[in-house]
């Protein structure tokens, strides 16, 4: 995908609480799941894709929480390894992003939602880190504050590829839109790391996703 491509639906995209009763069909579900399936293969999570479920979200902390029409969701699962909240935050993300793709909306959500009413299978080694709201929006959201590009990065020498990564990387999800993070460019490394605060470590792989796709992978390495 192109430069412009990429940053386009990543302009586009915002969290979105309220959705239509529209159904996801059949296509969009199967091309999810092989999306899905790949992240899986890749990562050694176990995340599941929960379609016309509409229990994680009729709790009384998600109508607080603004959330009204979730009948979909991804549940981010996995065995609880050191990296385990940095990878969900890298494959949701390259899942959000597909679903941006393919014209749906979709919102992280880490803590509105009831954990004991989502429909997936947790196995006892693993945990329930996070899932992300998905379905055709009522509404598109709008774009989130930012901090300025020097609070976040250091660079040792300007490079196209790395400014364009930050950029992108400003424009992710974060929770509560802390953008915690810092990235700093040396040589051909980048070193990303999470700041104080909660889910960090889930914004950092949803950061690294974002800057990856915008900067290259061709381009660096990560340090
Ligand atoms: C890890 C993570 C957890 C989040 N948890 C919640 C949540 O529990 N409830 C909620 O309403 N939004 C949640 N959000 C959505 C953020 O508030 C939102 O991404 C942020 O304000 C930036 O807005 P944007 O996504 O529209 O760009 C979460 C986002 C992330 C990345």
């Amino acid at each position: 995908m192109m430069y412009s491509d990429v940053i386009k639906l990543m302009e586009e995209r915002h969290s979105v609480r309220k959705y239509t009763a529209r159904r996801i069909d059949g296509n969009i579900r199967q091309t999810l799941q092989e999306c899905a399936d790949e992240c899986n293969k890749a990562s050694l999570l176990n995340i599941q894709l929960c379609f016309d479920e509409p229990k994680a979200f009729d709790t009384p902390i998600s109508h607080y929480g603004s959330f009204s029409n979730v009948n979909n969701y991804i549940a981010l699962v996995g065995k609880k390894t050191k990296d385990v909240y940095e990878k969900c935050g890298y494959y949701g993300e390259k899942l959000v992003f597909k679903a941006q793709e393919l014209g749906l909306n979709t919102c992280w959500v880490a803590l509105t939602y009831s954990k004991k009413k989502v429909g997936c299978v947790v196995g006892q080694d693993e945990s329930l880190i996070a899932v992300i709201a998905l379905g055709y929006g009522a509404e598109q959201g709008k774009p989130h504050k930012c901090k300025s590009l020097e609070k976040v990065m250091r660079v040792d020498e300007n490079a196209e590829w790395f400014i364009r990564g930050v950029k992108a990387a400003m424009l992710a999800p974060t929770a509560v839109n802390q953008q915690k993070f810092f990235l700093e460019k040396q040589g051909n490394a980048v070193k990303a790391t999470a700041g104080l605060g909660f889910y960090t470590k889930l914004d950092l792989g949803i950061i690294k996703y974002h800057f990856e796709i915008a900067a290259g992978k061709e381009n660096f390495v990560w340090k």
